[in-house]
């Protein structure tokens, strides 16, 4: 499919409304001060904006960090911004046509962000292919994604290629299109439904399963939300499948455990953080308010000890001594499929 993939973004998709169903055009929620650094963003590369979720973690000045199926471009430029001239993005796509709109705006958005010089580079090629692109192993602090993982043939070699990538403590922060079920071959090989994001979509557990293989031992799912498909031909193709697009982070911490243990640890959330002075969202089931007593689990403890975001707390306890399992780190169940559940998002384009 990867022929198909790169016609469908090289050739056929001129701006996100082209797009036939919403699944690569989300309208995620935007906090203010990302919204602005958008609206500094040349406008080409706004509009060729295929993405489904938002991919900016905190704590993000001076990061090096690789984009991978960056497209046009939006969120590398968004991320130059926010890493800061100190900071460094890479962005990878296989798909001349979108490196074309990208590269022709690395000067200008040096120019807006008041930089001496570009902080930004791209390459292209195949994630497939991600180990044989000449960048260097342990190199990156952040890697991100959005909505490319469900296009690669080799998901499980391109997670293994990031953790490779990563620095020790680094994250891979990345938002992508699930699938409720494993999608039966009638949609897994349509043509349309595969480019848009659907018919190559993981089944969420089959996510886990894959990042765990990978090394990434607890995935945490940042946030979620159910795709409406507005086009009846394609619904009717879909059936019953529920699709969401989904945000994981996976922190490269040698010796994650399977499961959350209880260590008799605690954190402290400082309200440090830029753009979170009351409180810190791990994930979904993990928000720190500041000041406040928080007791986690040893892989949460490990998550804010041996990451960037050691300075914004204080730590209580250590591994030594073992209380059994820890009941406090939410559901297995990744999304609100039950009586509640959000309304779709809303179609962008
Ligand atoms: C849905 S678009 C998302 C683009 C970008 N992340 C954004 O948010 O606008 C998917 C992008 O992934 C790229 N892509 C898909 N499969 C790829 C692969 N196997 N290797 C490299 N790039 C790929 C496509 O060329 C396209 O630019």
């Amino acid at each position: 499919m990867l022929e198909e993939v790169k016609h469908y973004y090289g050739k056929v998709l001129k701006t996100s409304a082209d797009l036939q169903t919403n699944a690569c055009c989300t309208g995620e929620a935007m906090p203010g001060h990302i919204g602005k650094v958008l609206g500094e963003l040349v406008p080409e590369v706004v509009q060729r904006y295929y993405g489904c979720g938002l991919v900016v973690p905190a704590e993000l000045e001076g990061l090096r960090v690789l984009d991978l199926g960056c497209g046009a471009g939006r969120d590398v430029y968004l991320l130059s911004r926010l890493v800061g001239e100190q900071g460094s993005v890479v962005g990878v796509d296989m798909t001349r046509e979108q490196l074309d709109v990208a590269e022709s705006h690395v000067d200008e958005h040096a120019r807006r962000f008041g930089y001496q010089g570009s902080n930004v580079t791209f390459i292209q090629g195949e994630l497939e292919r991600l180990d044989q692109l000449g960048l260097e192993p342990g190199s990156f602090d952040l890697i991100v994604s959005n909505c490319v993982i469900n296009l690669c043939e080799a998901k499980d070699k391109v997670l293994h290629d990031a953790w490779q990538l990563l620095k020790p403590g680094g994250e891979m922060y990345f938002s992508d299109v699930y699938a409720d079920r494993r999608v039966p071959v009638s949609v897994a090989r349509h043509p349309i439904l595969y480019s848009e994001c659907l018919g190559g979509a993981l089944y969420w557990n089959d996510l886990i399963g894959l990042s765990k293989g990978a090394g990434f031992a607890d995935p945490r799912l940042v946030s979620d939300s159910p795709i409406s498909i507005d086009n009846p031909e394609l619904a009717k193709l879909v059936g019953d499948i529920r699709f969401f697009s989904a945000t994981y982070r996976l922190f490269k911490l040698d010796g994650l455990e399977p499961s959350c243990e209880d260590y008799g640890q605690a954190v402290i959330y400082k309200g440090s953080l830029e753009g979170h002075p009351a409180s810190m969202e791990l994930d979904k089931h993990h928000l720190f308010e500041t000041g406040r007593v928080a007791p986690v689990c040893g892989n949460t403890w490990r998550m804010l000890h041996e990451t960037r975001f050691r300075p914004h707390f204080e730590f209580v306890g250590d591994m030594e001594t073992h209380f059994g399992i820890f009941s406090g780190c939410g559901t297995a169940l990744p999304f609100d499929t039950g009586a509640g559940a959000a309304t779709p998002s809303t179609s962008c384009c």
